[in-house]
């Protein structure tokens, strides 16, 4: 598969090292959301990396200098419920940010994308918005994410998650060609239940202990 123009794979030792572990069936709830939380932690540096910045005046104790800022402000969006722990992670080092909620639950059956729940900040049109999503399987809820911020407004929009599947990938990309997409891994391919090989499992069940 040829990797979408604005596709980025988050390679470092520490993230590779995360993601053994949280692949393993026997890394409990507890130890789980701790590690995504970590995942997400490291990913923020290249999930961030372009955000514009202003510069601004700055009083050191001994004379005035100059510093940047950032430009605009920032908007996380978990989609519920996988999204919460990698939340945590990107809420550590980008602390002001605002934080909209967006509900989805795959339907098991036909794995297309129900929602129930949607509550943003004001203004999605003057912030840099980052979707929150450990897992990219289909990409319908991605791609649903994505569709309902930009309804909602949001211009700056990028998509960050920990297992991509190249289906859901394309998909994606697919639907918006521009979208910056961030993973950790990119697997295989999915199985028939569109659970992606070799995967982590369910995500939200892992993370909350609902297996
Ligand atoms: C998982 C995951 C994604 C979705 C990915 O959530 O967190 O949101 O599946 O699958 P897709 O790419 O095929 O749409 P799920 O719907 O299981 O809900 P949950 O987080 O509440 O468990
Ligand atoms: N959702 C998950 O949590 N895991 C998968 O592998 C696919 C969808």
């Amino acid at each position: 598969m040829k990797p979408p123009v604005n596709f980025h794979l988050v390679e470092h030792p520490l993230v590779a090292a995360e993601m053994t572990r949280l692949r393993e069936a026997d890394c409990p709830s507890a130890e789980f959301r701790q590690r995504v939380r970590r995942v997400a932690s490291l990913m923020v540096p290249a999930v961030t990396a372009d955000l514009a910045t202003e510069t601004v005046a700055c009083q050191t104790p001994l004379e005035i200098t100059s510093g940047k800022r950032l430009a605009r402000g920032v908007i996380l969006v978990p989609v519920l419920r996988a999204g919460l722990a990698f939340l945590d992670g990107f809420l550590d080092l980008i602390p002001h940010a605002s934080v909209a909620h967006i509900g989805l639950a795959r339907n098991e059956q036909t794995l297309l994308p129900e929602s129930y729940y949607l509550k943003h900040p004001q203004r999605l049109a003057e912030h840099d918005v980052i979707v929150l999503d450990p897992m990219l399987a289909t990409g319908g809820s991605a791609v649903e994410a994505v569709r309902r911020l930009r309804e909602a407004g949001a211009v700056s929009l990028r998509f960050a998650c920990l297992v991509a599947a190249p289906e859901g990938l394309a998909h994606l990309a697919g639907a918006f060609p521009q979208l910056p997409v961030f993973t950790a891994a990119l697997d295989r391919c999915l199985d028939e239940r569109g659970y992606i090989l070799p995967g982590l499992g369910d995500a939200g069940d892992r993370m909350f202990g609902t297996v």
